[in-house]
């Protein structure tokens, strides 16, 4: 029997408040995530899911936490791997920039001049340490030569990087074509999978 581990995996988007009723966010729906984590608790390691707003049930065995913003989600990430996880598996879209302000009440349109402040959100998988840590790569160009790029970057074990502008990849699809990229050069491409199965494929990996 293989050692069970504690494995962290952020899903979904985050979002970034503008004032109490818009944010900034993306179109992820989690479901790459929410893969990794059913499938890690399936073959029987530990999970803690750290998830943006999403609508997808928890599965079966994982421990679920929801935060909302990039900062929320750092924080969260941070408690689990100081408790002693064993590796990071990061599929968050992660918003990389938040308002500089977030309003307190309802911005009026005459209160606004067309301009919105911004600022730069931590990037949550390279600030981490002390963690295996594991990265995705949703590209629209250069693919291979971005990912080997933050698997440098952000000190990763292994990035799985795929171009979201063919089809049956990226944002809210069941399927992905993805090819593995790890930390000694080494590349693989996998069939178009599955998420679930390319969730059991990376776990593989581990
Ligand atoms: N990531 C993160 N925190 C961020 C941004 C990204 O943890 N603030 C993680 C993602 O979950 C993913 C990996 O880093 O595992 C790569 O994310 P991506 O958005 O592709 O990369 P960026 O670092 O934002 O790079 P760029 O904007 O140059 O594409």
């Amino acid at each position: 029997m293989k050692k069970a581990l504690k494995v962290v995996v952020t899903a979904g988007p985050t979002r970034e408040f503008i004032d109490p009723v818009r944010f900034l966010s993306n179109p992820s729906t989690g479901k790459m995530g929410f893969a990794l984590a059913r499938a890690a608790a399936a073959a029987g390691h530990a999970v803690a899911l750290v998830a943006g707003p999403v609508a997808l049930k928890t599965p079966k065995g994982v421990r679920r936490i929801d935060v909302v913003s990039a900062r929320d989600m750092l924080a969260a990430v941070e408690r689990e791997v100081a408790a002693g996880a064993d590796v990071l598996i990061a599929t968050a879209a992660v918003a990389d920039w938040r308002p500089k302000r977030r309003a307190a009440q309802k911005l009026k349109k005459g209160e606004m001049d067309g301009t919105l402040a911004l600022v730069r959100n931590p990037d949550i998988l390279k600030t981490v340490t002390g963690v295996r840590k594991i990265g995705f790569a949703a590209e629209t160009r250069n693919v291979l030569r971005e990912a080997v790029r933050k698997c440098r970057e952000k000190d990763l074990e292994l990035i799985v990087a795929n171009d979201v502008t063919e089809k049956g990849c990226g944002f809210g699809t069941d399927t992905n074509r993805a090819t593995l990229v790890r930390r000694d050069g080494t590349v693989t491409r996998l069939p178009l999978l599955t998420k679930l199965a390319l969730a059991r494929r990376i776990l593989r990996e581990i």
